[in-house]
């Protein structure tokens, strides 16, 4: 099939370079001439796992190809995608300006039918306002569908090949089934192609990401909890996690969810109900504690250098929101180390991939060290903010060694606490007893 796919952030790429992988002629627009430049000669502009490997490929198959040429690119496509940003306005709602303009541009160039669909994650309602929008000026046939994408950043090839659904909001029989043989590929295992109205589409994308959202907040709030009390909040998260109605996943305490989706989509979909006079009171809650619980560990940390960290060497380890990304959006480590200069601490910082993105931000505020054991060399004590899985089994005595005192504040539980306690080392983490050397 001829697709097209508007906008090469994380979801079109992925989105487009997976479609070209089934066999379809994709052509990728973005008004980023230089990126798209880049695109042209093979760079992925993002790190994304296993991402380049099939980029390259359907480049060189000729089935993937880029343009800054909307017009060319709405020739091309029988289905248009639109994987445009929704950036968070400044009241938290999400902002239709792409989705609109281009949508504007739709109405006037189609010359023939085509299927747009919006895979961006977008307000429930948006669907109907692209078609309106289209209408104003379309001389041809054309049907709006939504597409919600459920991609996880370090996953996302994965995730988009191997779908656990598709959900398509569509009221067309027509558009429906393009979107069944467009998808078809991806389903061989029987997992279900979702078809409902667009507004439940939309809606769809925004109560999962919520309730994920919540789901985290809630065992940060336990672990919270476990700290008052003395529980064992990994003992707890088992105990939880093996009832098949609450389950294991996405039920690990830590400094808080960040990246582009769960903050953004939360606010929005508070923002969403208040404009139709509904209070998510409980999504009030997730995005109140959540914000607590980026900085958690600051008072701790506070309380180990007796609120006095003027001169104290901090080394970090993770800076993305994440592990297996270079995305450092809403990311819990830039509230931490904000909060650490600001109390006049020096950090000593690496990361396996976002280096680059926090030097961009960071300046030269920060020492970016060559390694995580290199981070440490004669630090007063390690933060970790991220999960990577180079950090899980790291060589102790070599930690031991190199920081000035064993002190490791663990926003992420990588560590037994048995085993901290053997190694010698002042160890605190989340919802777990404190460890004292
Ligand atoms: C998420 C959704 O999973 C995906 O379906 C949606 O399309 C986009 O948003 P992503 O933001 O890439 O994907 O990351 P995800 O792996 O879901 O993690 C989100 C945040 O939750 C991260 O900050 C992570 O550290 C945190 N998290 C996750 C926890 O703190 N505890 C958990 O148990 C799981």
């Amino acid at each position: 099939m001829k697709i097209t796919v508007v906008g090469t952030g994380y979801v079109g790429l992925v989105t487009g370079t997976c479609l070209a992988e089934t066999g379809n002629e994709v052509i990728c627009v973005d008004i980023d001439a230089e990126k798209v430049k880049q695109m042209q000669s093979g760079i992925v502009p993002i790190y994304e796992p296993h991402l380049d490997v099939i980029f390259d490929r359907n480049i060189k198959a000729g089935r993937l190809t880029f343009t800054t040429s909307l017009d060319e690119g709405l020739d091309h496509g029988e289905i248009i995608f639109l994987a445009l940003p929704t950036p968070e306005d400044e009241d938290g709602s999400a902002d239709l300006r792409y989705v609109l303009g281009v949508s504007e541009e739709i109405g006037k160039k189609i010359k023939s039918y085509k299927v747009i669909v919006d895979k961006s994650t977008v307000p429930v309602g948006t669907a109907e306002k692209v078609r309106a929008t289209i209408a104003k000026n379309a001389s041809c046939d054309f049907d709006v569908v939504s597409n919600p994408e459920f991609l996880r950043e370090g996953f996302a090839v994965d995730d988009f090949l191997k779908p656990e659904r598709i959900v398509v909001g569509s009221s067309s029989e027509k558009a429906t089934a393009l979107m069944q043989k467009l998808y078809k590929p991806f389903v061989r295992s029987g997992n279900p192609i979702i078809i409902m109205d667009e507004k439940s589409a939309e809606l769809t994308k925004y109560a999962s990401n919520s309730f994920l959202a919540t789901k985290i907040t809630f065992m940060n709030e336990i672990a919270n909890y476990c700290e008052a009390v003395g529980a064992d909040v990994d003992k707890v998260r088992v105990g939880m996690g093996t009832d098949s109605r609450i389950g294991k996943r996405f039920l690990f305490p830590g400094i808080g969810y960040g990246g582009s989706c769960f903050p953004k989509d939360v606010k929005a979909l508070q923002k969403a109900g208040r404009d139709s006079n509904y209070e998510f009171k409980i999504l009030d809650s997730v995005i109140r504690v959540n914000e607590g619980q980026k900085i958690i560990l600051l008072p701790k940390i506070d309380a180990h250098f007796k609120g006095d960290l003027k001169g104290k060497k901090i080394a970090i380890w993770g800076l993305a929101f994440k592990p297996e990304t270079d995305d450092i959006r809403e990311a819990p480590s830039l509230y931490l180390m904000k909060g650490l200069l600001e109390r006049g601490a020096s950090l000593q910082v690496f990361d396996p991939e976002a280096m680059p993105n926090i030097q961009k931000r960071f300046g030269n505020t920060l020492d970016y060290a060559s390694g995580m054991y290199e981070a440490l060399d004669g630090a007063d004590a390690l933060l970790i903010c991220t999960e990577w899985s180079i950090f899980r089994t790291p060589n102790l005595v070599k930690v031991k060694q190199l920081l000035q005192q064993p002190v490791i504040f663990d926003g992420r539980n990588l560590y037994d606490t048995n085993d901290m306690q053997e190694a010698g080392f002042n160890y605190v983490s989340i919802g777990r007893t404190e460890i004292k050397a």
